[in-house]
C-alpha cells in the first residue's frame, strides 16, 4: 500500500530508492526508537559439557531446539555439574543489542519488546538491556520464570535447549497494543524480529508488519532455526508477505528450501527463489542474505541477481565461540539499514559485528565499535 509520508523520511532498501541515500560517511540522522525488535527474552546459561550430557537429554551436538518435559531437569543438572556462565541472551535482543553498540549515538536507537518474569534473572536483563542503553519494554507478569536457553557446548559445537517460560507469555493485548507501546513501534523505521517469536505470538508479528508494509517501512525477518521452517513452516508463510529483508544461515536455508519443496540444495539458487515468493509492498522487492559460517554471505536481490560476500578473515584459532554470530551479523547489517546505507554496506557492518563477537564468549562487545 503507498504511503502519504515523504519519500526521503522513507526507509529506502532497493536499488531504485537509494541514490537519495546518504553517503557511506554521512549517517542519516538518527532518532530514538528508530529500530524495533520484538522477541523472546532469555537468560543464556552456557558450559562445555561431555557426550554422556547430551546423550542423557537425547541432544544433538549441534542443535536449536525448545525443551520439552524431558529436559525439565537438564538446567539444574547443568548449573550443578559443570563450570556454567550467564549472559543476557535471546536472538532479537542479541541483535537490537548489536546494533545499538554499533550505533552507540544516540542512545535508544533500538527499541525491545518482550516477555518476562518477576525474578532475578529478570533483572539481570533489565540491567544488561539499560547498559546497553537499548530502549528495553517488557512485559512483566509473575505466573512463569524469566526465560533460560542452556547452551551445551562440545568443542567446536553447541547444542542450545530454549525454556521460553515467561517468553512464552508475551501478549499482544496487555504489552503491544497499549497506546505508549504501539507509539514506539510507530515510531520506527526499521523492524526485526527473529523466527523464533513464530511459536510466541503471531497475532504480535502480524500486526508489527503490516504497520510496516502499509506505511512503506522496512520489515525483517530471520529464519532462526531448522525446526521453526519444518513445524511453524504455517505461521511463517502467514509473515512472509511482509518481508523485506529474510535472514538465515547456510542449514535453515536448505532447510527452508526443502520444506517449500524447492527441490534444490545450492544456497544462491534457494535464495534467489526465496527472494520471489509472493509480497504484499510490490514497491519494495524482498532481499535474502544468507549467512555460511566461514564461508561467503550469500545476498539475493529483485531481477534474479544474487552476490556472494567473503566474510573477514581470521585465525580459527582466535575464535573463542561463535555462539550468537548470526544474531551479531544481523545486528550489524541492521545498524546501516537502519541509517539508510547501501545494502553493501550493511553486509560489511553485519560481517564486521560477527567477527568481533566469535572472538569472545557468548554474544558480548568491547566499549567501542572500530568500523569504517
Ligand atoms: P546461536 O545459534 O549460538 O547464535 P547465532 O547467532 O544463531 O549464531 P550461530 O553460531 O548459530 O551462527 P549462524 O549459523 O546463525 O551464523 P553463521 O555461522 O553463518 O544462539 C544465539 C542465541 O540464540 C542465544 O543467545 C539464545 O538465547 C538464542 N535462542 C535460542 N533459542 C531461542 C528461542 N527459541 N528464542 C529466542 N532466542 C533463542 O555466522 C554468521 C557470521 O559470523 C558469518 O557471516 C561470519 O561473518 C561470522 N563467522 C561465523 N563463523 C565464522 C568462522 N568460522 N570464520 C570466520 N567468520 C565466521
Amino acid at each position: 500500500m503507498a504511503s502519504d509520508e515523504p519519500k526521503a523520511k522513507r526507509a529506502k532498501i532497493s536499488e531504485k530508492e537509494e541514490p537519495e541515500a546518504p553517503t557511506e560517511t554521512t549517517p542519516a540522522e538518527l532518532s530514538p526508537n528508530s529500530l524495533f525488535g520484538m522477541g523472546n527474552p532469555l537468560l543464556d546459561i552456557s558450559a562445555v559439557v561431555d557426550k554422556d550430557f547430551l546423550d542423557k537429554y537425547s541432544l544433538k551436538p549441534n542443535d536449536q531446539i525448545l525443551a520439552e518435559d524431558k529436559h525439565k531437569a537438564l538446567f539444574e543438572e547443568l548449573v550443578k555439574k559443570f563450570k556454567v556462565e550467564y549472559h543476557a541472551g535471546g536472538a532479537t535482543q542479541n541483535s537490537i543489542k548489536i546494533a545499538q553498540w554499533m550505533i552507540q549515538e544516540p542512545h535508544k536507537v533500538g527499541t525491545f519488546f518482550g516477555c518476562i518474569g518477576t525474578d532475578k534473572f529478570g533483572e539481570i536483563l533489565k540491567q544488561k538491556a539499560e547498559e546497553t542503553h537499548v530502549d528495553a519494554h517488557y512485559y512483566e507478569q509473575n505466573e512463569e520464570p524469566t526465560g533460560t536457553c542452556a547452551a551445551c557446548i562440545t568443542g567446536d559445537n553447541r547444542s542450545l535447549v530454549a525454556n521460553l517460560a515467561a517468553a512464552n507469555c508475551y501478549k499482544k493485548k496487555e504489552h503491544l497494543d497499549l497506546e505508549e507501546n504501539w507509539k514506539l513501534v510507530e515510531k520506527a523505521k526499521v523492524y526485526y524480529i527473529a523466527g523464533f517469536f513464530l511459536t510466541v505470538s503471531l497475532e504480535s508479528i502480524l500486526k508489527v508488519a503490516k504497520h510496516a508494509s502499509e506505511n512503506n517501512k522496512l520489515f525483517c525477518l530471520n529464519l532462526s532455526a531448522p525446526f521453526i521452517c519444518q513445524h511453524f513452516m504455517k505461521n511463517l508463510m502467514q509473515v512472509m508477505p511482509y518481508v523485506d529483508v529474510l535472514f538465515g544461515n547456510e542449514t535453515e536455508a536448505v532447510t527452508f528450501g526443502k520444506e517449500k519443496g524447492f527441490e534444490m540444495e545450492d544456497v544462491e539458487e534457494i535464495a534467489k527463489k526465496t527472494q520471489t515468493l509472493p509480497k504484499h509492498n510490490e514497491k519494495r522487492h524482498r532481499v535474502v542474505v544468507f549467512t555460511q559460517g566461514k564461508g561467503g554471505t550469500v545476498m539475493a536481490k529483485e531481477g534474479g541477481k544474487v552476490e556472494t560476500f567473503p566474510v573477514l578473515e581470521i585465525d580459527q584459532k582466535d575464535i573463542v565461540d561463535t555462539n550468537g554470530a548470526g544474531d551479531a551479523f544481523v545486528g550489524g547489517f541492521l545498524s546501516e539499514l537502519v541509517q539508510e546505507k547501501s545494502l553493501d554496506r550493511c553486509v560489511k557492518a553485519g560481517h564486521y559485528a560477527a567477527n568481533v563477537i566469535i572472538r569472545r564468549a557468548g554474544c558480548t562487545f568491547p566499549e567501542k565499535p572500530d568500523f569504517n
